[in-house]
């Protein structure tokens, strides 16, 4: 029996001419796997029988959304996860639970070999290869584009000589990546990174600044887990699914950013996240509202280091693991209602409240009602500076002056 490889199919002309490419460089066989996380567009159906058109031995669609939402998109809320404080991590996602059901497939199929359509430049080959690495050490990981110089004119000329259908002229200036969290879009003249973006890029957001009446939405947590929007139960993947829209009309949820990618290179990408930014900005205001101050503070530095590991390929890290049991034990107590007003681009908090809160009014009132005994302030404010005035002092006397 001759080799089977997996490919992580979309649909598009690169892994389309991917399937045949293959097929020709390494004489094995080929299984399309079409992952749905939500990336909305074409019907999975009509992209299972394109695989098949064009040459795949077996064509599968798998419908990953709930799992998606719940397994990855939740535990980055409870994370406030944000690489370099702003990208909420639409396609680091995605990664770990396509390659979960990357291998799951290769087993079910005898498969020795996974191919995903990454260029050598980007952090997805890394998240694809080290997740396969993590769940099936045993198979080989091979990207055309980057192995075999899959290049797009070759991938054209290649499409063309074969028949194989798919429409080389609809293939958009523009690199993209979607799923229910998110939106990325990059190359074209986004490559100057002095070009401002064009409101033609954008799928998921309105232009913000159209005058149109603001949306004021209330969200409930149950730790750390949206659980009602305005009151009616949502799934997680509805929450994403409804704030997307919501939002989304409000032009919530665009950035323009220069990143740092793991390997090495600078590079631009705009994004569009309406609902994800939507849930993170009530999720982080909750967060302020009922948990403790120092655990608080320290939360947000794992924050940023769980954003980076998801970044970095390190999902199916132990440190990745153990840090999400860290947040499972903060968000115990992040139960309660967000109010949000959606709005010219913003999602602005303007309510809170909860039985977990630990806002006292009597000790922040400054009506009557105050239980705050201020006479304790004052040797409280002695004792803290003592150790910066004993070091000014000496730092006086060293001085000579
Ligand atoms: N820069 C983002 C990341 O590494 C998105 C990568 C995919 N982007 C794209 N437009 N195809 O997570």
């Amino acid at each position: 029996m001759s080799d089977r490889v997996v490919l992580a199919y979309s649909g598009g002309l690169d892994t389309s001419v991917a399937i045949g490419w293959i097929a020709e460089e390494t004489g094995a066989e080929v299984i399309a796997v079409a992952i749905d996380v939500g990336q909305d567009g074409e019907d999975l159906e009509v992209i299972r029988q394109r695989a098949l058109a064009c040459g795949a031995v077996e064509s599968e669609v798998v419908d990953a959304r709930a799992e998606f939402a719940d397994d990855y998109c939740l535990p980055a809320l409870k994370a406030d996860a944000l690489y370099l404080d702003r990208y909420p991590l639409v396609s680091a996602l995605s990664r770990p639970v396509i390659v979960k059901h990357l291998a799951r497939v290769a087993r079910g199929h005898n498969a020795t070999i996974v191919a995903h359509g990454c260029t050598g430049k980007g952090n997805d080959q890394v998240r694809f290869e080290v997740g396969i690495g993590a769940l099936a050490p045993d198979l080989k990981c091979i990207a055309p584009v980057r192995d075999y110089a899959m290049t797009r004119d070759k991938a054209i000329v290649f499409a063309e000589s074969r028949n194989l259908p798919i429409d080389v002229n609809k293939k958009s200036p523009y690199s993209i990546d979607q799923n229910v969290w998110g939106r990325a879009i990059e190359t074209g003249f986004l490559e100057d990174i002095w070009n401002a973006p064009i409101e033609d890029i954008y799928t998921y957001t309105s232009d913000p600044s159209l005058p149109r009446d603001a949306d004021h939405v209330v969200i409930t947590f149950d730790q750390g887990k949206p659980v009602a929007i305005d009151g009616k139960p949502v799934t997680m993947l509805e929450a994403i699914q409804q704030l997307n829209v919501r939002a989304g009309a409000q032009g919530v949820g665009r950035l323009d950013l220069v990143e740092d990618r793991l390997v090495g290179i600078k590079s631009r990408e705009v994004y569009e996240a309406p609902g994800a930014i939507a849930l993170i900005t009530a999720h982080q205001e909750l967060m302020n509202v009922t948990v403790e101050r120092d655990l608080a503070r320290f939360s947000r530095t794992v924050s940023q280091r769980w954003s980076e590991l998801v970044y970095d390929g390190l999902w199916f890290s132990p440190l990745r693991r153990a840090l999400d049991g860290y947040l499972e034990d903060v968000n115990a107590n992040v139960s309660g209602d967000i109010r949000m007003v959606l709005h010219g681009g913003r999602a602005v908090v303007d309510g809170r409240r909860s039985d977990e809160s630990l806002y006292d009014f009597g000790l922040a009132t400054y009506d009557s009602g105050d239980t705050f005994d201020q006479r304790l302030a004052k040797g409280f404010v002695e004792l803290w500076g003592l150790p910066t005035k004993i070091a000014a002092r000496r730092d006086r006397r060293v001085a000579g002056n």
